[in-house]
């Protein structure tokens, strides 16, 4: 007994160790995180447990019936934010660059069962490069799954995407029919395929940054609802963002404890409107005295700043706000903000969200 149990913990360890030291070394000297260091940063300490640490890919193709990894490149499980149940996938780019074949794929579609049966949000870590090449047609079918369960779940419980590394084809498709989706600056790239197979196709010489990256997709394209620094700083806004979320549309909004007492007044409120309608004010400093203890959670920041949405709390309830913006444009209505409110205002409505 002893001895199998000391050989489990061998393969625990070498399926911990994903594509191995050097690459780990790789992820870290790029400024990322290794996807089990992300899940352990997003997920209460000590509640995560992991499903199929030891699946391996069947493809024997190309020669890879010689390289099979343990997990095949990505990380699933469920664990608490905060005392409440979330699932979540971590795509390991140390292994293949994290690409999706058929094995992968099942992996993550248990994951995305699991989080609509319990009705809890579900979260994926991604950084990654789509279909796995060498598995052609088999992990195409495996992304048609996993999209498939992105439709039905859409509306059910929130699915948030967080894109943390260069991320192309399937690794963008699907994170694009989640709810949030979040991105690293920098270093984290949302697109159909990297510059390398543009400039091979196109003949078209484009960086990184301008074909994908945060700034684009959180100003340009409105595809990411914001962007930050750091892998420590976007997993720690994910759990915030949790916090203000209904675990399911059943569930109704969470409560949490305030400290704001609901019949306080702020007097600063009388005077921050101006007596002349064409003089602008700053619709946010309204919203952050009136919500509880200031904290808000905002929604597209940088795309269509005329117009504001977001979560706060109001008595401890979560609350979406919607407002426009007289600072930027007179806070008028143009369709890149009539857009922006719109998506917001259907989640909320799914989730039975009030709305202010
Ligand atoms: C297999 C892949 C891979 C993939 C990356 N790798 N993408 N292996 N299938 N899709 C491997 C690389 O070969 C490399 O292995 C390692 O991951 C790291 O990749 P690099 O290219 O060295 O990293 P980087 O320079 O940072 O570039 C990352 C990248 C680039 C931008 C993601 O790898 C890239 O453009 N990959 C191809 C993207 C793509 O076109 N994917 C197919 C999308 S089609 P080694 O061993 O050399 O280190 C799709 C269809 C979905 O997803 C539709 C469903 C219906």
């Amino acid at each position: 007994m002893k001895d199998m149990l000391e050989r489990l913990e061998e393969r625990r360890a070498q399926a911990r160790l994903g594509g191995g030291e050097k690459r780990i070394e790789a992820q870290h000297g790029r400024g990322k995180l290794t996807a089990r260091e992300r899940i352990e940063l997003l997920l209460d300490k000590g509640s995560f447990e992991e499903f199929d640490m030891f699946v391996e890919h069947r493809s024997t193709d190309f020669g890879m019936e010689k390289v099979k990894i343990p997990g095949d490149g990505v990380v699933t499980g469920w664990g608490t934010v905060n005392g409440r149940t979330v699932f979540v996938f971590a795509k390991d780019f140390t292994v293949f660059g994290g690409s999706l074949s058929e094995a992968h794929a099942q992996k993550i579609i248990k994951i995305q069962d699991m989080a609509l049966k319990m009705r809890a949000p579900i979260v994926g870590l991604f950084d990654a490069g789509g279909a796995r090449i060498q598995e052609g047609v088999a992990a195409l079918g495996g992304y048609g799954e996993v999209f498939k369960r992105n439709v039905i779940a859409s509306g059910v419980i929130p699915q948030i995407s967080v894109i943390m590394g260069p991320c192309a084809g399937g690794d963008v498709y699907s994170p694009a029919m989640t709810d949030f989706i979040f991105m690293v600056r920098d270093r984290s790239y949302m697109f159909v395929t990297g510059p390398d197979v543009v400039k091979t196709v196109t003949n078209e010489t484009v960086t990184s940054e301008e074909l994908g990256g945060a700034k684009v997709h959180t100003t340009k394209s409105s595809v990411a609802d914001g962007a930050y620094d750091n892998d420590v700083e976007a997993l720690l806004q994910v759990r915030r963002l949790i916090d203000f979320l209904p675990a399911s549309n059943q569930d109704g909004v969470p409560e949490i404890p305030s400290f704001d007492d609901p019949n306080r007044t702020d007097d600063s409120l009388d005077t921050l409107i101006p007596d002349n309608p064409n003089k602008p004010y700053d619709m946010k400093e309204l919203i952050l005295k009136v919500v509880d203890e200031g904290d808000f959670f905002e929604i597209q920041e940088s795309f269509a700043r005329n117009m504001i949405t977001g979560f706060g709390r109001v008595e401890g309830r979560t609350v979406g706000f919607v407002a426009n913006q007289p600072m930027v444009l007179a806070g008028v209505l143009d369709s890149d903000a009539s857009r922006k409110a719109a998506r917001f205002v259907r989640f909320c409505d799914a989730f039975n969200i009030p709305i202010v």
